[in-house]
């Protein structure tokens, strides 16, 4: 049985560790899990030939999640929301979109900050690109009550908010969209219980980029996640729990998309604590 992951670029990716490490640990002996880099141009041809080579799953990444749809048979609920695809699953012909970075948020969440949390929060995303998308389509399946969506380019801001219209108008997630700055932050940073960072400012190896200042005080009790697992934690989030934030850097996140997509190739529980140490040793090396 094998799993291939697409990207581009794919860099040095923590998942075929922390997929691999998975089926050893469920004694999936005939299981692999492969990373290839394929970039726009070759990626039609790519798809289809795995598909004809009989391969049991795909992952994919930055920048194919829309692209990959129209190799598609079917789309979970998750996918026709978004326009993204994460996981494939192939089975009796058929090739199964899903999408578990939105479910791998929500749960991350759960897990860091307490079952059902999102629920009625009034949220601050940083960032209207891939990840922001499936964080906010999270936050309005989530019951969240209140978004203010702040991206540096604020028309990019405004057309994630204009996609997701309808998601957010039958969940009734009220939402802005505002040019990204220290003024603008803190202005919604004031009455808001959870902030969540999704731009790639602060990754490795620029660990002292911040996208945003923080305030000098900030609510008690604020909950900030950093979906960037490398540095773990970010500049960001280490100044948010030096002002007495509740934190979760993305590492969780990453682990719970991975074990959902698992989940759906191989019917059984993923486990969890072995894919979380293997990302971080695959990290850490
Ligand atoms: P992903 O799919 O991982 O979210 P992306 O689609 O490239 O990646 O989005 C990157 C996000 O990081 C965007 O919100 C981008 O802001 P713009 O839409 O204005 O480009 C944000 N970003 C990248 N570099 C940034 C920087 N130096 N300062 C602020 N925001 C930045």
């Amino acid at each position: 049985m094998r799993i291939v992951l697409l990207g581009w670029p794919l860099g040095h990716s923590v998942s075929p560790a922390m997929h691999n490490a998975a089926f050893a640990e469920m004694g999936l002996g005939g299981w692999t899990y492969e990373a290839v880099p394929v970039s726009p141009g070759f990626f039609d041809d790519k798809v289809q030939e795995l598909l004809d080579a009989g391969v049991s799953g795909l992952q994919v990444t930055v920048p194919h999640k829309e692209a990959v749809l129209k190799h598609c048979t079917a789309q979970s609920a998750e996918v026709e929301s978004l326009g993204a695809a994460n996981t494939l699953v192939l089975v009796d012909g058929q090739v199964r979109a899903h999408n578990t970075d939105l479910p791998g948020f929500v749960r991350a969440w759960d897990v860091a900050f307490g079952q059902g949390s999102l629920r009625s929060a009034r949220a601050v995303v940083v960032g209207a690109g891939g990840a922001a998308r499936a964080v906010v389509a999270a936050l309005s399946l989530g019951g969240a009550d209140q978004l203010v969506l702040l991206n540096r380019s604020v028309e990019r801001a405004q057309a994630l908010l204009d996609d997701t219209a309808s998601l957010r108008l039958a969940s009734g997630l009220q939402a802005t969209a505002e040019e990204l700055s220290d003024v603008s932050f803190a202005t919604a940073v004031a009455s808001a219980d959870a902030v969540i960072q999704t731009t790639s400012v602060g990754m490795s190896p620029h660990n002292r980029a911040l996208p945003v200042h923080w305030p000098t005080s900030i609510p008690e009790g604020l909950r900030v996640l950093d979906v960037i697992y490398n540095p773990r934690p970010t500049r960001f989030l280490e100044e948010a729990a030096a002002k007495g934030a509740r934190t979760c850097d993305g590492l969780p996140m990453l682990v719970e998309q991975g074990a959902l997509a698992f989940e759906l190739w191989t019917g059984l529980p993923a486990p969890r604590g072995v894919m979380t140490e293997a990302a971080s040793a695959a990290l850490a090396g």
